[in-house]
């Protein structure tokens, strides 16, 4: 779990907390809706996002270091058998990282932040893959 950045501040606080993950993840999921390269990875989630959209703001925020309301919600995690219903291939994963590193650069000023989270979420998406590929 991410916590802190090298300055031991937590990345929760440093980008601005709650406002600040409300509109990574919504610039996240309109970028997933739109982007021609993100549009198989769209079709495999709900037509509706709005579900989505508030988990992984709870989940984002937990993860950062804020609130602990996904797991008083969901209890651990447990990501990767969370994914397991959906094919998370070397295709997926990237397009899902690359609308976050557009959500980012758009929602997050600090370059600093953006690359210490785009570091800790990388090995994340990486370990999400549930096809036998590369
Ligand atoms: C670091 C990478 C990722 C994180 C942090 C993440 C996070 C999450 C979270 C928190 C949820 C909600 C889980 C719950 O119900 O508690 C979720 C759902 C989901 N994720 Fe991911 N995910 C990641 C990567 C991926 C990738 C690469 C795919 C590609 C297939 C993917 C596809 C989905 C789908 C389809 C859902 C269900 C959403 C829905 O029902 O609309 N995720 N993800």
């Amino acid at each position: 779990m991410m916590t802190q950045t090298t300055q031991q501040a937590v990345i929760y606080e440093v980008i601005g907390g709650a406002p600040t993950i409300a509109r990574l993840v919504d610039r996240f999921y309109d970028l997933m809706d739109s982007l021609p390269e993100a549009r198989e990875l769209r079709a495999i989630h709900a037509p509706d996002l709005t579900e989505t959209k508030r988990v992984l703001r709870l989940y984002l925020a937990q993860w950062m270091g804020g609130p602990g309301d996904y797991s008083a919600e969901r209890g651990h995690p447990r990501l990767k058998s969370r994914h397991m219903g959906f094919p998370v291939g070397i295709a997926e994963r990237d397009a899902w990282l690359h609308c976050m590193r557009l959500a980012l650069e758009d929602t997050v000023p600090s370059a600093q932040a953006r690359d210490a989270i785009m570091q800790a979420l990388t090995p994340l998406a990486d370990w999400m893959r549930n096809r036998p590929e590369g």
